[in-house]
C-alpha cells in the first residue's frame, strides 16, 4: 500500500534528459527562490563559509549552501535560534539553506558517539554531559533552523566496514528513522524534508532501502553513506542502481561528494545536487581547483607568477580591477596563504566559483544534449600535460 502523500514545498521542473547518459538539468524552486541543477552546495558548518561574507557567498553564484544541524544545535542552540527567527535570518542569508541531520557528523567527529534505537548518544565537546539526538530532536532543530531542505537523521556506516550485519541494521533503522522524522516535521509545507539511502556497498540492500523510502515520498531523495574511501567502481554501482530506482521527477542528492571529476560521473549516473567540504578546505592550504587540476599556490613556483589563479575565470578574484573583479594574483596567494587569512578567503571564492560553474557548464551542456562531449572535453584538460 502506497504511503499518504506528504507535503511538499518544492517543485522540480525538469529541463532536459541526455540521450546517452542518465544526466538531468531542472530548475529547483524552493521556499527562498529557483536553483539551478545539477548543483554543488558549499558547507557553511557554522552558518558561515570561512572568511566568506554572505554577500561574498552571493556574489559566487551560489543559492543553496549547507549548515550542520550538529552545530548550530550546540551553539547558538534552539532557544537563540528560535529567538532570531532562524538560520537565515542569524547569518543574513537571503537564499536558500539545506541542513544536514547531524547523526553523520557526531559519528565521524566524535568517537564516543554511541548509536541505538533511539538515537545517538554523545558527550557534548562543550562540557562533558551526556546528551541524546533523537530523530525527533533533530528534526525539532531543523525546525527552529528553518532550512529549506532539512535531512533526516540516519545511521551511517563506513562504506568500507565489512559488517554486513551492521551494514543491514543500519539500513533498516534509518527506514524506521524516517518514519519518525516525517512525523515530527512541524513545518512540511515551508521545509522539505529528504530520506537518505543507506545499504553500503552492497547492492541488493541499496535496492530494498531504495524501494522502501520511494514509498515514504519524501520531496527529495538523497544517497548518503558514500565517500568514505570505497573504490570507484562500487561507488558508480551504488548510485548507478539507486537512481535506476528513482522517481524522475524528484531531485537526487549525493551526499559528501566534491571531487570536480566525481561531480562530472555522479552526473552522468543521474545525481543532481551534491555538497563537500574539500572545496572550501582545500582553499585554506592554499590549493586552487582549476580545470587542469589541483594547484597548491604555496608553491615556491609561484612565488612571482603574477597571472590570475585560473586565466580565463569570471570569479570576483580572478577578475581584472577593469573586469570590476579584484585583480588577485598567484603570487598574492602564495605570499599571503601561509601567515594572513586574506588568501585564504580570496580563494575560497575561486574555488567555489569554480564548483558551481562547473555545474552550470554541466547543466547548460545537457540541455543543448552535448553532455558526452562535455564529459570527454573536462577529462582531456584534466589529464593534458601539466607543464
Ligand atoms: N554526509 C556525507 N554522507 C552522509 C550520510 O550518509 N548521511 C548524512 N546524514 N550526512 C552525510
Ligand atoms: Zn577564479
Amino acid at each position: 500500500m502506497a504511503a499518504p502523500r506528504i507535503p511538499s514545498a518544492l517543485t522540480y521542473e525538469l529541463l532536459a534528459k541526455c540521450s546517452v547518459t542518465k544526466a538531468r538539468a531542472a530548475t529547483l524552486h524552493l521556499p527562498h527562490g529557483p536553483v539551478p541543477l545539477p548543483i554543488f552546495m558549499p558547507v557553511a558548518t557554522q552558518a558561515s563559509l570561512k572568511g566568506l561574507t554572505p554577500e561574498q557567498l552571493e556574489e559566487t553564484g551560489c543559492r543553496l549552501c549547507l549548515n550542520n544541524t550538529y552545530h548550530l544545535g550546540l551553539k547558538p542552540g534552539q532557544a537563540t535560534l528560535d529567538a532570531v527567527g532562524g538560520a537565515h535570518k542569524l547569518q543574513a542569508w537571503p537564499h536558500n539553506i539545506l541542513t544536514d541531520s547531524g547523526g553523520f557528523q557526531m559519528v565521524s567527529l566524535l568517537e564516543l558517539a554511541k548509536v541505538t534505537e533511539e538515537g545517538v548518544r554523545f558527550l557534548s565537546p562543550h562540557d562533558g554531559t551526556p546528551m541524546l539526538l533523537t530523530p525527533e530532536h533533530s528534526i525539532s532543530l531543523q525546525n527552529s533552523i528553518g532550512s529549506d531542505i532539512m535531512m533526516q537523521l540516519d545511521d551511517v556506516i563506513a562504506t568500507t566496514s565489512p559488517d554486513i550485519a551492521r551494514i543491514t541494521e543500519a539500513m533498516h533503522r534509518s527506514i524506521r528513522w524516517l518514519d519518525r522524522c516525517i512525523k515530527a516535521n512541524k513545518n512540511p509545507e515551508k521545509q522539505n524534508l529528504f530520506c537518505i539511502i543507506q545499504g553500503g556497498l552492497d547492492l541488493d540492500l541499496r535496492r530494498e532501502c531504495t524501494r522502501e523510502m520511494v514509498d515514504r515520498d519524501t520531496p527529495g531523495i538523497a544517497i548518503g553513506g558514500l565517500s568514505g574511501g570505497e573504490d570507484k567502481a562500487s561507488y558508480c554501482k551504488v548510485v548507478d542502481t539507486c537512481t535506476g530506482l528513482l522517481p524522475e521527477k524528484k531531485p537526487r542528492y549525493v551526499m559528501g561528494v566534491g571531487y570536480p571529476e566525481d561531480l562530472v560521473v555522479s552526473v552522468a549516473l543521474g545525481a543532481d545536487m551534491f555538497d563537500c567540504v574539500w572545496p572550501t578546505r582545500t582553499a585554506r592550504f592554499g590549493n586552487a581547483i582549476t580545470a587542469r587540476g589541483v594547484l597548491n599556490l604555496r608553491n615556491a613556483k609561484y612565488v612571482d607568477d603574477f597571472g590570475p589563479v585560473e586565466e580565463g575565470c569570471q570569479c570576483m578574484s580572478c577578475r581584472s580591477r577593469e573586469e570590476g573583479g579584484l585583480g588577485i594574483t598567484r603570487a598574492y596567494i602564495n605570499h599571503t596563504t601561509a601567515k594572513e587569512t586574506v588568501g585564504a578567503h580570496v580563494l575560497t571564492i575561486h574555488n567555489v566559483y569554480y564548483q558551481l560553474n562547473l555545474m552550470k557548464r554541466a547543466r547548460e551542456a545537457i540541455i543543448e544534449d552535448q553532455y558526452p562531449a562535455f564529459v570527454k572535453e573536462f577529462f582531456a584538460n584534466l589529464y593534458d600535460d601539466k607543464s
